[in-house]
């Protein structure tokens, strides 16, 4: 057990140190100019973190750790960078909610033990921890569409409730907030000083964690929070496609998708063995196990450094973990590979695409309003919209993962706009379908929206079957 502990410990440093002399390599050897030329992004083979301090062999220790998350001085980030006659005119922002306990428990075992009280003296801790929650203990009623209204505006128990956000997750977008904030308004004064209600929109899932966590992401990012400027509207479905959720194909692609990871996982006998031996430590039957998707709790054991559970027959232990997070690993692979995935998720994410670039074109337009937006989701939200922009070699959606679009527009031709695309602070415009090979075609040095609009009106439906060329049709094509 100690030796475990020490184990995590070092794992621990080992992987601040990777960060921080990532962060170095970032910041000081790798010029503006080399991220930009495009150069560089057919060398990479994941999109983050960089090949320089990957392990030469896919670790599922170290992905863990990257998944965890753990707050951090070094942040990296590569938002609000462009060349100086480029103005930002807005900013959409699409985060999974931050570290949260399990969803579901392991069958026969303690719970872990994890406070989800916030408390300044516990790590890790943000200096807006306590004026958050202070300030979040006064909430008003009226800042919430129907049902976010009756929900707690932060995690307050002290043995955490199922899924219920922690004070790792608090902090995590307490940081993502504050990151932004520095960049975004007192760098590029997205906002001016007297900004309005209006120019913030705000969305999440009706989960308390989404909530909690768009909350700390404001209250990091604004210098001034203020009950009376935030409105948070509810988004009934985890793939923000309020409206437009009807899509038979979609769900056929799901299908094929779900067989597929079935049949893998048959595949895989080590993983059978391992969910074997541990059914019998718990001594229920494999399949009651399996069902319980004992990874996700193992996960939240790791990233809170508490001891995987026991019992009188013996121990979860690392070999299992790491046996079942390679599988994860492996899967994502074959999904890449058979592409079931990428029609989902070109028809899932359609629509918060459509609705992201139509905000961006009010605002080309000459619009004012909704220059800020933040979706505030799950993995299952990131994920396939990561997939559907050609992002497909990102790592599955950390906790308190963060997409952001940003809209430039160029002030020495200003009817002409620009988008860049950032996954955890790294520039990935020029990995996603739409701009991949934009330096081939073009000398400019941004991407131009009208790229991406064409990306979302048409070519996402041709990518997925030349036969479609909107929404509506490739939804309900017969015969995949
Ligand atoms: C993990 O927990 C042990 C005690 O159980 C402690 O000694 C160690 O410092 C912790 N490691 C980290 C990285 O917090
Ligand atoms: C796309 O956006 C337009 C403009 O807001 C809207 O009218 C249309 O219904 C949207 N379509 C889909 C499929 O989301």
């Amino acid at each position: 057990m100690l030796f475990r502990n020490r184990f995590l410990l070092l794992l621990a440093l080992a992987a601040l140190l990777a960060f921080l002399s990532l962060s170095l390599q970032f910041f000081h050897l790798i010029p503006m100019s080399a991220a930009r030329n495009g150069a560089s992004s057919k060398s990479r083979k994941r999109i983050m973190p960089d090949p320089v301090t990957e392990p030469p062999v896919t670790d599922p220790v170290y992905e863990a750790l990257l998944y965890c998350n753990i707050p951090r001085v070094a942040e990296r980030s590569m938002e609000g960078h462009a060349p100086h006659h480029f103005k930002l005119v807005s900013v959409h922002v699409l985060i999974r909610h931050g570290d949260r306990y399990p969803l579901y428990a392991i069958p026969k075992t303690k719970r872990p033990e994890i406070d989800c009280t916030l408390m300044a003296n516990r790590k890790p801790y943000h200096p807006k921890l306590e004026a958050f929650v202070n300030h979040m203990s006064k909430g008003s009623g009226s800042s919430f569409e129907s049902p976010l209204n009756s929900m707690p505006l932060y995690p307050n128990h002290a043995l955490c409730e199922m899924g219920e956000l922690t004070q790792t997750g608090v902090v995590q977008h307490l940081q993502n907030g504050q990151l932004l904030g520095d960049i975004y308004l007192k760098k590029h004064k997205l906002l001016p000083s007297d900004w309005s209600p209006d120019q913030l929109y705000l969305e999440t899932t009706g989960r308390t964690r989404t909530l909690q966590s768009g909350l700390a992401l404001l209250y990091g990012f604004l210098p001034d929070f203020d009950w009376k400027k935030i409105y948070f509207r509810h988004q009934p479905s985890v793939l923000f496609c309020s409206g437009n959720c009807y899509c038979p194909v979609r769900n056929q692609y799901l299908e094929k998708e779900q067989r597929r990871q079935y049949l893998l996982r048959l595949k895989n006998s080590q993983l059978e063995q391992t969910y074997g031996e541990m059914a019998k430590i718990v001594n229920v039957p494999t399949k009651l196990l399996r069902a319980a998707n004992p990874i996700d709790s193992m996960l939240c054991h790791f990233c809170h450094n508490v001891s995987f559970p026991c019992t009188s027959s013996g121990c979860f232990d690392m070999e299992h973990f790491k046996v079942i997070k390679m599988h994860q690993i492996e899967d994502e692979k074959e999904r890449r590979k058979k592409r079931l995935y990428l029609g989902y998720s070109l028809l899932g994410a359609h629509p918060i695409l459509n609705q992201t670039i139509d905000r961006m074109q009010r605002i080309a337009e000459g619009r004012k309003d909704e220059v800020f937006a933040l979706y505030s989701a799950h993995d299952v939200t990131l994920s396939p919209v990561l997939s559907a922009l050609g992002l497909s070699e990102a790592r599955f959606p950390r906790f308190a993962a963060r997409l952001i679009f940003e809209l430039w527009q160029d002030r020495e031709k200003p009817s002409e706009h620009s988008v860049r695309i950032l996954y955890n602070g790294v520039d990935v415009t020029f990995h996603t379908f739409f701009c991949q090979d934009h330096h081939k075609r073009s000398s400019k040095p941004m991407c131009p929206l009208e790229n991406l609009v064409r990306f979302v009106k048409r070519d996402m439906f041709v990518t997925l079957d030349s036969s479609s060329t909107n929404y509506h049709d490739a939804c309900h094509r017969e015969g995949v």
